[in-house]
């Protein structure tokens, strides 16, 4: 499987790299950056040292955009940390980002495969805006791509309706949404139900291993942010959750083909993500995507160790 990873490296991102990148059966073709859980540049370079860290140093990763279509951009210093991976200190890579921007590589890649290529987005989706600009054909030339993003029936992240990749531009997200990718979106919906919790952590630290030791100092700043959120000592496994769904989509265990816009203009409600959830939404002129309304925890958490071990 060839897959693209579009990233805000981010202490959950560097999980669905290190889940990635664990796979033997995983090429993974590009990496792609962009602001979020911290600047583009701090992105770019854990991008660069994960990579390493996690045995795939000759992986191209290419910085993408500095800020959202519109909007300013909104950094996440508080929950992963100033550097963006928890205040852990990952030793530098040789490697050096590629000169292309990370919708270029995108474009590139996925019109010299045809179809072969899917795509992970983990982090705010301006980049894939872009890269729909440079190449409106993008949906036919990808495979499946899978958003982590956006929060239908349960509250939002950042403010009460919206989630932090959608809340960050949604501009972005509702072009890519809209634009007829065969495209499954892993929202808060059920990523706020796939919870790390105390007594897999503790599994986490038993096992041997630079992988799992870095995953559980990552983690160690995460579960602080998460404990006072959740009541416990546990946290959210978003953008794994997703790189998971990619690789095995039968840890899907429920989802729905619906219309999703993006709202844009409320006043209290920019960022929020709406399905079309009727039973004639199939009307509606927008391309449905896949909404994942169930998964099986268990089934992904086992597999995440596995892929640390
Ligand atoms: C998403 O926002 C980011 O902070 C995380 O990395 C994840 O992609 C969760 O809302
Ligand atoms: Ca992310």
């Amino acid at each position: 499987m060839r897959v693209f990873v579009d990233c805000d490296p981010g202490i959950d991102d560097a999980l669905a790299l290190a889940y990635l990148a664990a796979r033997a059966d995983v090429e993974l073709v590009g990496v792609g950056t962009v602001y979020g859980n911290n600047s583009v540049d701090a992105t770019t370079e854990n991008a660069l040292r994960l990579m390493e860290l996690y045995g795939r140093p000759g992986v191209p990763v290419a910085a993408g955009a500095a800020r959202p279509l519109v909007q300013p951009p909104q950094l996440a210093e508080s929950v992963h940390g100033d550097n963006g991976l928890g205040g852990v200190d990952v030793p530098e890579s040789k490697a050096r980002a590629v000169a292309e921007s990370a919708a270029e590589l995108l474009v590139r890649l996925a019109r010299s495969a045809p179809g072969e290529i899917d795509v992970l987005a983990v982090g705010p989706l301006t980049n894939l805006a872009l890269a729909l600009a440079l190449e409106p054909r993008l949906p036919e030339l990808v495979g499946r791509v899978v958003v982590m993003g956006g929060a239908v029936r349960v509250p939002g992240n950042v403010t009460p309706w919206a989630e932090a990749n959608v809340h960050n531009d949604p501009e972005a997200a509702d072009v890519v949404l809209g634009a007829g990718f065969d495209l499954t979106l892993v929202a808060l919906d059920v990523t706020m139900r796939t919870l790390a919790r105390g007594p897999w952590l503790d599994e986490l630290a038993a096992v041997a291993g630079e992988r799992a030791a870095y995953a559980h100092r990552f983690l160690d700043f995460y579960v602080g942010w998460y404990t006072p959120v959740l009541g416990e000592r546990a946290c959210a496994m978003h953008d794994p959750l997703a790189a998971a769904v990619l690789l095995d989509p039968a840890l899907m265990t429920e989802s729905a083909r619906v219309p999703v816009r993006v709202e844009l203009r409320g006043e209290h409600t920019r960022g929020l993500t709406i399905a079309d959830l009727r039973s004639n939404a199939a009307e509606d002129e927008r391309p449905p995507v896949t909404l994942a309304t169930g998964v099986d925890v268990d089934g992904f958490l086992g597999r995440m160790l596995d892929a640390l071990r």
